[in-house]
């Protein structure tokens, strides 16, 4: 009889547990939007065509041919400039609400200044655009991804504060050209990604590593770039166009395991994104305290007489503050830290070498990741969801990326694992008050990944990258993000 009671129960507990997984489905709040994502570098090829002049990551890669894995670069890619229509093909089939790609500096303005705009870029932007508004996909406009016009980086780059003025020309540009068709503006895609991995740790480029010096200016002069812009935007712009315009944040949630490195763990979120969202969403509308203090610290001891850390004049600090009409998200990872100052050059290590001095380390949750950065933790993207709503009082935020690593092949249950997982513990962060609008797959297809090449494939459709017709397949991804999209509903 106790066998009976037991399987009674086994039974009755199985049927609920078996009602969890598979019949339960969760729904979007009302007027949810999904999209995908791409930027120029990584898809559109022609990189001289047409008068299009080079871009800091043409320069990388012409000039020092392997800084990409196996030395590929972005001259073809996935040639999207030649192949656009087949793109929008793509958002349709997926059913996509909107796109979000990137314009191409150089490819518009090939001196890097108004005084010359190539009519042949802005073409095909036009045409992308416009095909896209045919089918009611909505365009999503990311302002500057990363290709910065190499004449610029001569004149110093993102170090450079002339740059605030030369980027919000650039914007202006884009809003006139575009402006009747584009609602949606995102000025900068991740700031960190820019300044620590552009200018700070030599990871991307420019390749610069002038650590807690150049990687600081670059921030300062971003927020800056961005914040004019939006006040461009928001003055000139928008009362005739009527748009939105917003900024992309990176970031990765930082958690500990262990109680002693609490403070380690925070000082690693505010050094490598709250160093970006602070001034822009926090009242205070300056860089995090944690951050002034031990940059200003670690100034000291070294025997600089100020901190390495620009400071924020009160009328810059009125500028930036407030100057974004989302929080977009791009998040990917979670790392777990611990303070360790003899342990660096864990990949990707954000220990800004000498200031925040953690190392950091990844765990899972869910089995998967062929690619070793990239562990599946649902959990950490709900924590980051909360704590943003926590810090800057429930801000409206747009998921501007997310997405995982998979080697090449169609079958990418790893992939779909990882969305489900994400998407699902976005639910949980909007049950729980969060005021999240909309969610981008990073990416629509395969593109050069900035650092793994071509055999690092983000997208949920594989691109043959070996055909000179750069033919695009859908992965098992896509037809689980087109049932979601299709249906509003997440399976689970
Ligand atoms: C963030 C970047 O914005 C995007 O360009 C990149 O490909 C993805 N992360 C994946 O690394």
């Amino acid at each position: 009889p106790w066998q009976h009671s037991l399987l009674l129960l086994y039974t009755v507990l199985s049927e609920c547990e078996s009602a969890k997984t598979q019949n339960l489905k969760r729904k979007f709040p009302n007027d949810f939007r999904f999209g995908a994502a791409t930027a120029a570098y990584q898809i559109e090829g022609g990189w001289n065509a047409d008068g299009k002049t080079e871009s800091i990551w043409d320069h990388v890669a012409h000039t020092k041919p392997c800084a990409i894995d196996n030395c590929s670069n972005g001259d073809v890619a996935a040639d999207s400039y030649h192949l656009h229509k087949r793109d929008v093909e793509i958002m349709r089939e997926l059913g996509l609400d909107y796109y979000r790609f990137s314009l191409s500096w150089p490819r518009i303005l090939p001196t890097g200044f108004p005084d010359k705009i190539n009519e042949a870029g802005v073409q095909y932007y036009n045409n992308l655009i416009d095909e896209m508004l045919k089918y009611n996909i909505e365009p999503v406009v990311t302002i500057y991804h990363w290709d910065l016009p190499q004449k610029l980086q001569e004149m110093g780059g993102w170090t450079n504060p002339y740059i605030i003025d030369w980027y919000t020309d650039y914007a202006r540009v884009a809003f006139e050209l575009f402006g009747e068709k584009v609602k949606n503006w995102i000025t900068v895609n991740e700031p960190e990604q820019i300044c620590y991995f552009g200018y700070g740790n030599n990871l991307h480029a420019p390749l610069l590593n002038i650590t807690g010096v150049a990687d600081y200016l670059c921030a300062k002069n971003v927020l800056l770039a961005h914040a004019k812009a939006y006040h461009v935007y928001d003055e000139e712009y928008r009362p005739n166009q009527g748009g939105a315009i917003f900024i992309s944040i990176s970031a990765q949630y930082y958690d500990y395991e262990f109680k002693e490195y609490k403070d380690a763990a925070e000082d690693a979120n505010d050094f490598t994104w709250a160093i970006y969202s602070h001034p822009i969403f926090s009242k205070y509308g300056d860089f995090p305290s944690s951050v002034k203090e031990r940059v200003k610290a670690k100034s000291i001891q070294q025997g600089f007489p100020r901190s390495r850390l620009p400071e924020l004049t009160p009328t810059e600090i009125e500028t930036i503050r407030g100057s974004s009409d989302y929080f977009g998200l791009n998040h990917y990872f979670t790392f777990y830290v611990y303070r360790n100052e003899s342990v660096k050059g864990l990949y990707p290590c954000p220990s800004k070498d000498d200031d925040l001095e953690v190392a950091i380390y990844q765990k899972e949750e869910w089995k998967g990741g062929q690619i070793n950065v990239n562990k599946i933790v649902p959990s950490g993207f709900y924590k980051l969801l909360t704590k943003i709503k926590n810090y800057y009082n429930n801000p409206p935020v747009i998921i501007t990326e997310n997405g995982f690593a998979t080697k090449r092949g169609l079958d990418d249950d790893d992939r779909v694992t990882y969305i489900t997982l994400y998407i699902n513990a976005m639910l949980d962060a909007i049950d729980d008050g969060s005021d999240i609008r909309s969610y981008t797959v990073w990416s629509m297809m395969d593109s050069l990944e900035w650092l793994g090449g071509f055999s690092e494939c983000y997208g949920l459709y594989e691109v043959d990258f070996e055909s000179p017709q750069r033919t695009r397949t859908p992965r098992k991804s896509a037809f689980v993000y087109k049932q979601i999209v299709r249906t509003r509903e997440l399976d689970w």
